[in-house]
């Protein structure tokens, strides 16, 4: 039963169906601006001690079913656990709570009331087999930051067209073309690494953000690609913090950004749709989708707002995730010698085929025979599990494994503590690439999602990870600059600082031994 209380109704209160439970939490959200006022930046004791108390009372769900809430701590009031799960290491938040409450435990994030669920047969309901109970639904900050209209955020007939057109851009069959250009921004990266000291995350967001552009526009060069990796940077600071539109937060600036990327979208589109020509890259295939000549099928049309949000979304989903995956391969490459001497040998053994066959470039097939360095990708995935979970929301109150989860809560299935589950992944916390000489069990190593909306760009992250290790390690050693351990958030998990390294030419004659 939907009822709406107030002008500011967020879905949340469609939650309650239980009359107390409804009028606590309406009155809950008419605070909202009270507390948003009272969180900026520095917080004084006295209302935090104030809305505590009345949050404390408020907080207080009462399920209307006799089955009871998971366990778990909600943490403060409106902030909940957000700072400690952005601040904290991944695998402590989370085991810790699992080994307190079991799989199945609650928490509160980024304004939201949430189940965290770590069991891979959970997570299949959730994702797959039960999928219609739970709709994809990011925390509003979240969908406001990437674009209300984004593929991440929906279901049914939009969700499906949107899927079919974005999966067919990103095919293997459709990005074998794409391997030269990936390598040519490879080879015009790597040398201004030579005996520096870099920012191997700052490099590696260069790397995926190019390889995103050629993806998402093609090679044509009509757009100001500078200015639009600043106004993503502002998008990745205000991807994990709370919603306050307050000038001055993060939110605040990742939604100016926002704003001015949709103005370039727009224009874009304008201009392309104008010259007549779709042009390149996954947006020339929406152009053409929905143009004039398909107009007959209303069924494949999007409008241009609908393009730029998932153009947005395309771009945020493919560079940060990728450039933290390769942020993490190499400290773990780093980390064991005789591994990346056996990577590289393998790298040397397609370079020197290469060099006898007088093919100059990397092929399709030779990415195709480097059964290590995607086996260390396969266990990059699992043991550093960028996304540590999803976001799904109950569309009804669901009873799930004798607990009661209300309407409108969010439902997290926890990629990480399925990947770190030690009856999967023996010695889980060890980087251990051969343990991928055997398929993983099924449902127990899912690093791109599972069920409708898994991930389309797996296969393009891969290959554009292959090409980079193949040219990193044939040509060049490293070392870690400040031994600092410890993980943060950029916005996905990756080492301290972003992995400082100082970056040291091989031996050349190394190189060119196998020949
Ligand atoms: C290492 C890199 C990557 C990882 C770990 C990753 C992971 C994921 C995961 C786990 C999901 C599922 C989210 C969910 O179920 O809610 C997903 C969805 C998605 N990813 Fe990726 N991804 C990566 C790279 C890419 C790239 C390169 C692209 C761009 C081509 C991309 C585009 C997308 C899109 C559009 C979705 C939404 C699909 C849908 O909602 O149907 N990802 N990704
Ligand atoms: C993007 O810009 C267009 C045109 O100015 C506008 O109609 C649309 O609402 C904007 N989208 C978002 C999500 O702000």
């Amino acid at each position: 039963m939907y009822v709406c209380i107030t002008n500011i109704c967020t879905r949340l209160q469609a939650s309650y169906t239980h009359k107390t439970a409804h009028i606590q939490s309406s009155s809950l959200f008419t605070m909202h601006p009270f507390l948003v006022y009272g969180a900026s930046i520095v917080v004084p004791f006295a209302t935090l001690w104030l809305l505590s108390l009345l949050g404390f009372s408020l907080l207080k769900w009462y399920p209307p079913k006799e089955k009871p809430l998971p366990p778990g701590s909600m943490g403060w009031p409106y902030i909940g656990e957000t700072f400690r799960l952005y601040t904290e290491n991944p695998n402590s938040f989370f085991s810790n709570r699992q080994k307190r409450y079991g799989d199945i435990f609650k928490t509160y994030i980024l304004g939201c009331p949430c189940v965290m669920i770590s069991s891979p047969e959970a997570a299949k309901v959730v994702l797959v087999s039960q999928a219609h109970l739970f709709k994809p639904a990011y925390p509003q900050s979240k969908e406001k930051i990437i674009g209300p209209k984004a593929i991440f955020f929906h279901q049914g007939n939009y969700h499906f067209r949107l899927k079919k057109l974005i999966q067919a851009s990103f095919l293997p069959s459709a990005i074998k073309g794409s391997i030269s250009e990936i390598e040519q921004i490879v080879l015009n990266l790597l040398p201004s690494w030579e005996d520096c000291t870099i920012n191997t995350l700052h490099e590696m967001k260069k790397f995926a953000f190019d390889v995103a552009m050629v993806a998402v526009f093609g090679d044509a060069r009509e757009i100001e690609v500078e200015g639009i990796k600043k106004l993503y940077k502002c998008l990745g600071k205000g991807y994990n913090s709370m919603p306050l539109d307050i000038p001055g937060t993060p939110f605040y600036k990742a939604m100016k950004a926002r704003k001015m990327l949709n103005e370039t979208l727009t224009k874009l589109i304008e201009r392309r749709r104008e010259s007549g020509t779709h042009g390149g890259g996954l947006l020339g295939v929406f152009l053409e989708s929905s143009s004039a000549s398909n107009k007959a099928h209303d069924d494949h049309t999007f409008s241009d707002c609908q393009i730029a949000d998932n153009i947005i979304g395309v771009i945020f989903a493919a560079h940060d995730t990728t450039a933290s995956l390769l942020t993490w391969i190499i400290k773990y490459l780093h980390d064991d010698d005789d591994l990346l001497d056996a990577v590289t040998r393998e790298q040397e053994g397609i370079l020197g085929r290469r060099i006898l066959q007088g093919t100059c470039s990397l092929t399709w097939d030779d990415t195709r025979n480097m059964p290590l360095t995607s086996r260390v990708i396969q266990e990059t995935l699992r043991l550093a599990s960028i996304l540590s979970f999803t976001f799904r929301e109950a569309v009804q109150d669901v009873e799930f494994e004798g607990y009661f989860i209300p309407k409108g809560w969010k439902v997290l299935p926890l990629f990480r503590s399925i990947h770190h589950r030690a009856n999967f992944f023996p010695q889980p916390e060890k980087f251990n690439p051969s343990r991928f000489e055997m398929p993983p069990r099924p449902n127990s190593y899912m690093p791109f999602g599972n069920g409708v909306h898994s991930c389309p760009g797996s296969e393009l992250a891969k290959l554009e990870i292959l090409v980079v290790l193949h040219h990193l390690t044939t040509s060049f050693r490293w070392e870690i600059v400040g031994e600092e351990d410890g993980i943060q958030y950029g916005p996905f998990p990756v080492p301290k600082h972003g992995l400082p390294i100082r970056v040291i030419p091989r031996n050349k004659k190394m190189i060119t031994n196998p020949i």
